[in-house]
């Protein structure tokens, strides 16, 4: 009989579809395994950063490498990583989500799946070692075991706006062999793009959820058969190209340099924006505007101080921005938009020819 000691969730999940189907499959394979449920973000720079500490890794301290989801990595000695979180452990069955962007794993965050995933790698042939990894999982539950090299079972989840998946499963599933896990079984699952208001508006739903309650018990039953190979999941495991995204009149969307805009009157300064950002890419104005003056005693005219005082508590936007829409969403008072022709028309596009038929998940097993 194969034991866990936990079903762990790991996730990105700038705005939230992600996380709740991810969690939601971790959660109900938990109960039915009768073991607790664990859950890890990397959706966070510092999330990121943290746990690739917990590997070994850890950022190289140089200002060039503030804005990037990976920059370049260097070996942190054993002894410093007493208390740093693991992203999971030996033992644990991991249900591992990410967003679909342009067909793929979210290109900023592809250097950090592969590490975490291919780090620990063992050599050998993973055809050959699908019972070595079934006992490693057994020992791993029951006994202290060697923590510098481990394999998981594993479930990859590519979440996606009902365009498509195209080979974000697959990228995902691949690396996961590579690194010498088994993904026993994966799902693609359609939820609300979420560029747009409407295309996929309420998912997942109830009947999503049906869906995802079936899959648990169907790889439930695979594992107390025992049924754990590896699992093929359509599109390419190392793919070259991106999805080009298209604007309404068929030609390719150019929108990759597109920030964030902010309406002052709308924004109150509060921050959350900031916070929730995955790249880390907003800050606010200099504080010493807040003022009004330079410390020369010379008084400024109030009309000027108030639009300094504005400037100095507004976001703005000097890094690398993914288009993950975080900072829209989460801003209560509805002060940020893309304004970006070839976004909006972008947009339009998907809602014009994917609002219909909504796609269904599938489940690989
Ligand atoms: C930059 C970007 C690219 C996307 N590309 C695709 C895509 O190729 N196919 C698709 O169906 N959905 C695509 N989506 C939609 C997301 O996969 C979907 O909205 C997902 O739920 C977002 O996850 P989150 O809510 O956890 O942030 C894209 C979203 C973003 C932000
Ligand atoms: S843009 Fe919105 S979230 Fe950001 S500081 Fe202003 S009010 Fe807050
Ligand atoms: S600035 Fe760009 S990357 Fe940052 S939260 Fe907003 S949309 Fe996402």
């Amino acid at each position: 009989m194969l034991e866990f000691s936990a079903v762990r969730a790991v996730w990105f999940s700038p705005t939230g579809s992600t996380k709740t189907i991810t969690e939601y499959v971790a959660k109900g394979l938990a109960e039915l395994l009768g073991v607790p449920m664990k859950s890890t973000s990397y959706t966070l720079p510092g999330e990121r950063e943290r746990a690739l500490a917990s590997m070994g890794l850890s950022h190289r301290e140089d200002s060039e490498s503030q804005m990037q989801s990976v920059p370049q990595l260097q070996r942190v000695p054993q002894s410093a990583l007493q208390n740093v979180p693991e992203v999971f452990a030996p033992g644990e069955l991991v249900v591992w989500g990410t967003p679909t962007y342009a067909g793929r794993i979210p290109n900023k965050t592809l250097d950090f799946v592969r590490e975490i995933l291919t780090t620990r790698a063992k050599s050998e042939a993973l055809a050959d070692s699908v019972d070595k990894v079934v006992k490693e999982i057994s020992t791993a539950v029951n006994s202290e075991s060697d923590k510098s090299v481990f394999r998981n079972l594993m479930i990859p989840i590519a979440v996606y706006g009902n365009r498509s998946f195209d080979n974000c499963l697959a990228e995902l599933g691949g690396l996961m062999k590579k690194g010498g896990h088994l993904p026993i079984a994966g799902i693609a699952m359609p939820t609300r793009h979420t560029f747009s208001k409407t295309l996929g508006a309420g998912r997942p739903n109830a009947a999503d959820f049906e869906i995802l309650d079936d899959f648990c018990v169907r790889i439930r039953d695979k594992i107390l058969d025992m049924c754990v190979a590896p699992v093929a999941f359509p599109g390419e495991e190392e793919p070259e190209k991106y999805y080009v995204p298209k604007r309404l009149d068929g030609e390719p969307a150019v929108f990759l340099k597109a920030k964030p805009q902010l309406d002052r009157e709308k924004c109150t300064g509060c921050g959350t924006c900031a916070a929730v950002c995955p790249m880390g890419s907003i800050t606010f104005a200099d504080s010493k505007a807040r003022s009004g003056d330079d410390n020369t005693g010379i008084s400024v005219d109030k009309e000027i101080q108030r639009s300094s005082e504005i400037i100095a508590h507004s976001p703005i936007f000097p890094g690398i921005c993914i288009k993950c829409q975080a900072c829209i969403q989460h801003c209560k008072n509805g002060a940020l938009y893309f304004d970006d022709p070839d976004f909006l028309s972008h947009v339009a596009m998907l809602e014009a020819n994917f609002a219909s038929p909504l796609k269904k998940p599938e489940l690989f097993l």
